[in-house]
């Protein structure tokens, strides 16, 4: 049985701290572990030197005609084309041309300053171990969570970062208060006042939102023009070709007609952790504390997804995108992720999509982190 290994593992790194626990971890007899990470592993200077750090991902920006290469030497010049090349290549998954332009669909990880931010890892422990079902989705599980049948758009701005850990976290607000609570974290505080999480609209690191969370509490917001939340999103559509906007500055303060102050908007996370690399430890994960924040290598033939289960078949690597795995399944003998993307309701499968699951696949299941809800 696959869950008597993590008290093994367990022994094996030094785990110093059990967490007290909420009332849905009582209910399902579940408790979380967390390893501690002994000292912050952030050194301050990485952000240090930001121009010279941005000019590095100056050509990330620079889709068409790029965008269209097959990473296999031989450019093709139109998008009908690229897509017939990854049709005719893919057996999993079928690409497709979605409604934006390819340059409107953007990433935002810094994979390298992500590497340095570390959170500890983090098991579920269950007392009355039960076998995973053969496919899950989060959404019917906990049908009483209306976000997570949303679909958020990041819009003109690479925030994929902290888009998907906002809309992560609003999902287990829910679930953990068993949706007694539901509070729609907004990306808004994230681009313009974490500084530690990244560069506002050029990419960021998804641990560190996290850990913001933790420490300093994020606020609400909706989507874009709602003017619901503290701050509503404040991004659609690229105005210029292939160049994201500027993060809005940090102002802390709740848009006009907002009745609560931007201090007391403020919700917390409890410990914030990465998941371990590992398959059935990110679906026990999924399975019993909601959907999770993943991260991945984006290649220019995931902007053509349209449904199936994504592979990487063709094109060259625009950089790396985070988004939220929600369970998963099997199809045609392939497992999959079933994931929420944040390029709006009208990408690829109503706004979701699949990915190969169980083999690390663009480093996919190295990349998962969650975190658990403070209620006061
Ligand atoms: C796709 O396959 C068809 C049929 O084999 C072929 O005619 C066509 O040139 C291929 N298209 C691309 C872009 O590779
Ligand atoms: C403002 O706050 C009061 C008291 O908390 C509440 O009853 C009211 O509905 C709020 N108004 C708006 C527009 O949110």
């Amino acid at each position: 049985m696959a869950y008597g290994v993590p008290l093994a593992i367990i022994g094996l790194f030094c785990l110093q701290a059990v967490l007290g626990t909420g009332s849905a971890e009582n209910n399902l007899k579940l408790k979380l572990f967390v390893k501690s990470s002994g000292e912050d592993t952030q050194s301050q200077s990485v952000y240090r030197d930001y121009p010279a750090y941005r000019s590095q991902f100056a050509n990330v920006n620079t889709f068409a005609p790029e965008f269209f290469r097959t990473g296999y030497g031989n450019g093709l010049t139109s998008q009908a084309a690229f897509v017939e090349a990854i049709n005719n290549r893919s057996t999993t998954w079928k690409a497709g041309v979605n409604p934006k332009r390819n340059d409107q669909y953007r990433p935002g990880v810094l994979s390298e300053e992500s590497m340095k931010f570390q959170l500890p890892l983090g098991f579920v422990l269950m007392k009355d171990e039960q076998p995973l079902p053969a496919s899950f989705d989060a959404r019917q599980k906990w049908s009483y969570c209306p976000s997570m049948n949303m679909v958020r758009n990041q819009g003109c701005c690479d925030s994929s970062y902290a888009v998907a850990a906002v809309s992560t976290m609003t999902d287990r607000w829910c679930v953990h208060s068993e949706g007694k609570a539901q509070f729609n974290f907004g990306a808004f505080d994230v681009i313009s006042c974490c500084h530690r999480c990244g560069f506002g609209c050029d990419g960021g690191v998804p641990n560190a939102v996290w850990h913001y969370w933790v420490e300093n509490g994020i606020t609400s917001g909706g989507a874009f023009g709602t003017h619901q939340g503290c701050q509503s999103y404040p991004f659609d559509v690229c105005k210029k070709s292939g160049e994201a906007n500027n993060a809005p500055l940090c102002l802390r303060l709740c848009q006009p007609g907002y009745n609560v102050t931007y201090a007391e908007d403020k919700h917390y996370g409890r410990v914030a952790y990465t998941v371990p690399k590992d398959e059935e430890r990110i679906m026990y994960e999924v399975f019993n504390f909601g959907p999770a924040q993943a991260t991945f290598t984006m290649y220019t033939d995931f902007v053509q997804y349209k449904s199936g289960v994504y592979r990487h078949t063709f094109g060259v690597r625009v950089g790396t995108h985070s988004v939220k795995v929600m369970g998963w399944g099997v199809e045609n003998n392939v497992k999959y992720w079933l994931c929420a993307n944040s390029w709006g309701a009208q990408w690829g499968d109503d706004g979701f999509f699949k990915i190969v699951r169980g083999e690390d696949h663009l480093n996919f299941e190295t990349n998962v982190v969650a975190g658990l809800p403070l209620f006061r």
